[in-house]
């Protein structure tokens, strides 16, 4: 129970991979606030994440409004104090091939995933607990594995990767550790349900992958827990792939498991 009483801020942690990590710092006692658009998602995610006991909180913000983003913080460190862990995981996908996507297609993944990111880190870096605090975002393959029909995705999760590192040399000196995890396909999310929408495509991925099956929430919990605690306290600055070894095929996995959808 390391986390315990620890105060912990998930920006998009109401769904999906997000609300899983949200979810595993709850169950080890930590204090949890959740951000999303949609006051309807942080409904449901604090009702969960309250329904065993766990202390939660939620902010209705667009991470693409770094003004809402100050607001929200502010409230989380005048309710509990500073934040120790920062998950930035908010994040918007669709497939869509470069010769058809829009400019504006283009630049909404951009400010949802990599400004996003910036304002996250951004409006809470006055807030986080220095010496100690950890971030960590949430990255993906894509960032370095050139991937058809991903090109927004691709620009803004290589953006996060050199923001991560950047951010990390900046404010070691503080005390603050950041790194990211790309995961790989993970069971049960909104993207794989937009990257493997029929069961010939989600078999398609699982044939992709190593250790030949999806991920689950709870371990990319574990993960992003492993990398907020004293046990990776001499880590920053790092991209960690949690996919079952999926990105080891390169491109050609991202390629031939889309090549099904
Ligand atoms: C082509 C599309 C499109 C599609 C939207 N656009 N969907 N273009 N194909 N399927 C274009 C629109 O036409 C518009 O451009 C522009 O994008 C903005 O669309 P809006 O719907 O107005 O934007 P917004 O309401 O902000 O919605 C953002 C969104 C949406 C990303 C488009 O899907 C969303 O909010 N998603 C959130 C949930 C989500 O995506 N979760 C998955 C994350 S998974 P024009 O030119 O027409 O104005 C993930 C991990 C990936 O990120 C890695 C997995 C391995």
């Amino acid at each position: 129970m390391e986390f315990r009483d620890k105060v912990i801020f998930v920006a998009g942690g109401t769904t999906g991979i997000n609300f899983g990590i949200a979810k595993s710092f709850a169950e080890q006692g930590a204090k949890v606030a959740v951000l999303s658009r949609k006051q309807e998602n942080i409904d449901a995610a604090l009702a969960a994440l309250r329904a065993k006991g766990g202390q939660a909180i939620g902010f209705a913000a667009d991470v693409r409004q770094i003004d809402s983003l100050a607001a929200a913080f502010a409230g989380v460190v005048a309710k509990w104090g500073a934040i120790d862990v920062l998950i930035s995981g908010a994040a918007g996908n669709f497939v869509a091939p470069a010769s058809e996507l829009s400019a504006n297609g283009f630049k909404t993944v951009i400010d949802i995933d990599l400004l996003g990111c910036f304002n996250v880190m951004r409006a809470a870096y006055p807030h986080l607990r220095k010496p100690g605090a950890a971030i960590v975002n949430i990255s993906a393959p894509q960032s370095w594995l050139p991937t058809p029909s991903q090109i927004h995705v691709c620009a803004a999760k290589a953006g996060i990767d050199q923001i991560t590192r950047t951010a990390a040399m900046e404010w070691g000196p503080q005390g603050i550790r950041v790194n990211a995890i790309a995961p790989g396909p993970i069971a049960d999310t909104e993207g794989m349900k937009r990257l493997a929408p029929t069961p010939a495509s989600a078999q398609a991925w699982v044939e992709s992958v190593p250790l030949r099956r999806f991920g689950t929430k709870d371990e990319l919990g574990r993960v992003a827990q492993w990398l907020c605690s004293d046990a990776a306290a001499y880590v920053t600055g790092v991209v960690l792939p949690v996919d079952g070894g999926w990105s080891l095929g390169g491109s050609s996995a991202m390629t031939h498991a889309l090549t099904a959808v």
